[in-house]
């Protein structure tokens, strides 16, 4: 039978369930007042309404406990109604039919309009059974008695059908507010997504020009320091050895510092983007080509899950490239890759990434989805809420310029990127990119 799917819940005992005892009581009072079946019978009817909210939480396999409250509700009623007549009389004719509206009411407030109507028939039925006896102990059953048994079940019914509808109706109103809330909910969660990506957008422009500056005003005289250390090698190399190797450090570390103040470059200039047909999981091997290669003694058991009929994405490759190669590397050097690197362990005994690659959309906006996971030690909690923040580095020879580029990359693109690990386990970060950038 279709029970309505409402969670079932403990009720508190309010003031109508007290004037539903008082009620209870009053019917005590009137005749037949010396009958102590009846009067016991309605403090059965009392005690079980206050207990059914208990009995209503339970499920057994057979029945729900709903069904089995109405079912107690019709045996209940079914017996008051032998209690109420003389013996002279038939059961049919009892003054307390209007019992039967218990379970009738019970069955419309919990049951769907199907179930109600079984139910109905069923109390209807136990009602009309009290004709058999009626008919082998040859009471006096008119054909006006059957007329008014028949008017009253119909009044069954109808009560039945009205109430059920309220309720149903009452029911799909609070659906509704239901799936309003969560979906304000969803897109409050939204929004506050939306403004910690603005922050952080607003975040990364201001530092991108303060170091594109920076990087310009160092590059010039970087070149200059280059110059020299080369004309002095040149000059004095040959004769004085130790001057020629001072040089040669001078212009090693130039070029080091020239390839740092390249990379804020890239983060600093406003992107151009130049947008082709680029399929993603091209983009990602690559990604893994490039740390294999950085890494070659580092063995990574690469696990890929790529959906089929993957539309390929309107891109700018080469950015694209350096997104997926900075999340390989940072996976490879999480798992311990620059550590066995320097000769010492890896940080984990089975290094392994895990590839998802999917359709999917965000905002209503439809792309592609990639994550990356490794089982490496994760992000540290402290550093969650930084880790796309340039600077932000917890390796020793770490710039901490990575992720930052990357999300400068996806929020050029009109991406989106986040950690989705939670703490305690291997990172996992998820990148969207839209079909179209534009
Ligand atoms: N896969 C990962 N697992 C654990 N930590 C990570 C991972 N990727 C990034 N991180 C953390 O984020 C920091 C910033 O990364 P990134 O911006 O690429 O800079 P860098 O690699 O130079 O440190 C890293 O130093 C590391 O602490
Ligand atoms: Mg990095």
């Amino acid at each position: 039978m279709s029970e309505q799917s409402e969670p079932a819940r403990l009720q508190k005992f309010g003031w109508l369930d007290i004037l539903g005892l008082v009620l209870l009581a009053g019917l005590a009072v009137l005749p037949p007042i010396a009958e102590i079946h009846k009067q016991l019978l309605l403090l059965a009817i009392g005690v079980f309404q206050v207990f059914e909210s208990r009995l209503v939480a339970c499920h057994t396999k057979l029945l729900s406990g709903r069904s089995y409250s109405v079912l107690i509700k019709i045996l209940l009623c079914s017996l008051l109604l032998i209690h109420t007549v003389p013996v002279t009389e038939a059961v049919v004719n009892s003054a307390y039919w209007p019992i039967y509206f218990l379970p009738v009411v019970t069955a419309a407030t919990y049951f769907g309009p199907v179930a109600t109507l079984v139910w109905t028939a069923f109390a209807s039925l136990a009602y009309c059974a009290y004709l058999i006896p009626a008919h082998f102990e040859q009471y006096e059953i008119g054909p006006e008695a059957y007329e008014l048994l028949g008017i009253r079940i119909l009044f069954f019914f109808l009560a039945a059908i009205l109430i059920n509808r309220f309720v149903t109706e009452n029911r799909r109103q609070v659906l509704r507010y239901q799936a309003l809330s969560e979906s304000l909910v969803e897109s409050n969660r939204q929004l506050q997504r939306a403004q910690a990506d603005a922050r952080r957008a607003e975040r990364l422009a201001a530092l991108g020009q303060l170091s594109a500056g920076l990087a310009h005003e160092i590059r010039n005289p970087l070149g200059i320091i280059k110059g020299s250390a080369e004309m002095l090698s040149q000059k004095f190399g040959p004769s004085q050895p130790a001057a020629g190797e001072l040089a040669g450090y001078i212009s090693a570390e130039v070029n080091r510092l020239n390839a740092l103040v390249s990379r804020f470059l890239d983060f600093a200039r406003p992107s151009h983007l130049d947008l082709k047909p680029v399929d993603v999981p091209q983009l990602v091997d690559r990604a893994i080509d490039i740390a294999q290669h950085r890494y070659p003694e580092f063995p990574v058991s690469i696990e890929r899950h790529i959906a089929p009929n993957l539309p390929s994405i309107l891109a700018d490759e080469q950015m694209c490239d350096q997104v997926f190669a900075n999340l390989v590397l940072n996976a490879y050097e999480a798992m311990g890759a620059s550590n066995t690197a320097e000769n010492s362990t890896p940080t984990t005994a089975a290094p392994k990434i895990s590839i998802s690659i999917s359709p999917d959309s965000s905002n209503g906006v439809s792309g592609v989805a990639v994550g990356i996971q490794d089982s490496g030690p994760g992000v540290p909690e402290e550093l969650r809420e930084q880790i796309f923040n340039p600077f932000v580095s917890s390796k020793k020879s770490g710039v901490g310029l990575g992720l930052s580029i990357v999300a400068k990359i996806v929020d050029d693109h009109r991406g989106a990127i986040q950690l989705v690990s939670r703490s305690g386990e291997g990172a996992r970060f998820r990148v969207f990119l839209p079909t179209t950038a534009a």
